[in-house]
């Protein structure tokens, strides 16, 4: 865990500067948006996603610089994704990271607007950010992986999901479905981004890390969930309780509490399996799992 936070930090530090260094000027026009823009992604959050884009990238040998590039992309949706996650008309949550939700800072227009413009970028950055160096047709292959992971067939479709199932009851398989696509699409291709960007065809690799991205990002969400019952407002930056006051389905509410740590403790298993092609390169993936399960933020 010792080494675990070294590297996490120094992951977080990396793609803040980077982040700071992508997002418009709060000095430039129009002001107001661009202020808004950089209070919805720095200064705050975990930097889970990038770090998981650092640390396959690097156990695959790919250079930081190269690495840069996707933590953003996938950065950049992530907060566009919380943003609209807290607007009334979703999950109406007025804490986030610690702070007011973008549309409470802010307003509700400014806040789709900054959610808009945080998508945009994230793919300008992705297929044009020059610090990433591989071939066109590799960089193509990335634009593409965000994509599916972002749409109707990733997050936004899971969240979709989320929305009309508030007040139903899913099947065990329906509700990891659901996980699986609002939270864990994005994690998976941060995974695969880093991957990506060393320039691995191994497919052997890339299959062990699809299996381990899949683990831990259906793992992240039970996590969260676990987090939304247990946790504490001062850690968590954002409300406890909100799932059960508006009746949304997730794993404690489906299955129980216990089974819910049952489910994210399979799936860390699951994760940490899949990393064994991966030898001593997978020391971070493991750790990171691990992470992502056990935290208490
Ligand atoms: C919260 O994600 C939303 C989910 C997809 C569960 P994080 O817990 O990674 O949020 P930050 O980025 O650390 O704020
Ligand atoms: C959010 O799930 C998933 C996305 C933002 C895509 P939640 O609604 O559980 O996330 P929190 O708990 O508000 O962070
Ligand atoms: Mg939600
Ligand atoms: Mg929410
Ligand atoms: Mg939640």
């Amino acid at each position: 865990m010792f080494l675990l936070n070294d590297t996490l930090l120094r992951y977080r530090e990396r793609v803040e500067r980077a982040l700071a260094a992508r997002l418009p000027a709060a000095t430039a026009s129009p002001a107001r948006l661009h202020e808004a823009m950089r209070y919805a992604v720095l200064g705050g959050g975990k930097r889970v996603r990038a770090a998981l884009v650092y640390a396959a990238g690097t156990a695959l040998g790919a250079g930081d610089a190269d690495l840069d590039a996707p933590a953003c992309a996938i950065e950049l949706i992530h907060a566009y994704s919380l943003v609209h996650d807290d607007l009334p008309c979703m999950d109406n949550d007025d804490l986030r990271r610690g702070k007011p939700s973008c549309h409470k800072a802010y307003d509700e227009a400014t806040a789709l607007l900054v959610g808009d413009a945080l998508q945009t970028l994230a793919f300008e950055v992705m297929a044009s950010d020059p610090a990433l160096t591989v071939s066109p047709a590799r960089r193509l292959e990335m634009v593409v992986t965000l994509t599916r992971a972002t749409g109707a067939a990733g997050m936004a479709g899971g969240q979709a999901i989320d929305l009309a199932a508030v007040g139903r009851k899913l099947a065990p398989a329906e509700l990891q479905d659901m996980h699986a696509r609002k939270t864990g699409a994005l994690i998976h291709a941060a995974v695969r981004l880093g991957a990506l960007a060393a320039g691995t065809t191994d497919e052997k690799t890339l299959a062990a890390l699809d299996r381990y991205g899949h683990a831990v990002g259906l793992a992240f969400q039970i996590a969260d969930d676990i987090l939304d019952v247990e946790g504490q407002a001062a850690t968590l930056g954002k409300r406890p309780g909100a799932d059960q006051a508006r009746n949304k389905p997730t794993y404690p509410a489906l299955l129980g509490l216990d089974e819910a740590k049952t489910r994210a403790q399979a799936a860390l298993e699951q994760a940490l399996e899949s990393l064994a092609p991966l030898g001593d390169n997978g020391a971070v993936l493991a750790a990171l799992a691990r992470y992502i399960v056990e935290r208490r933020q």
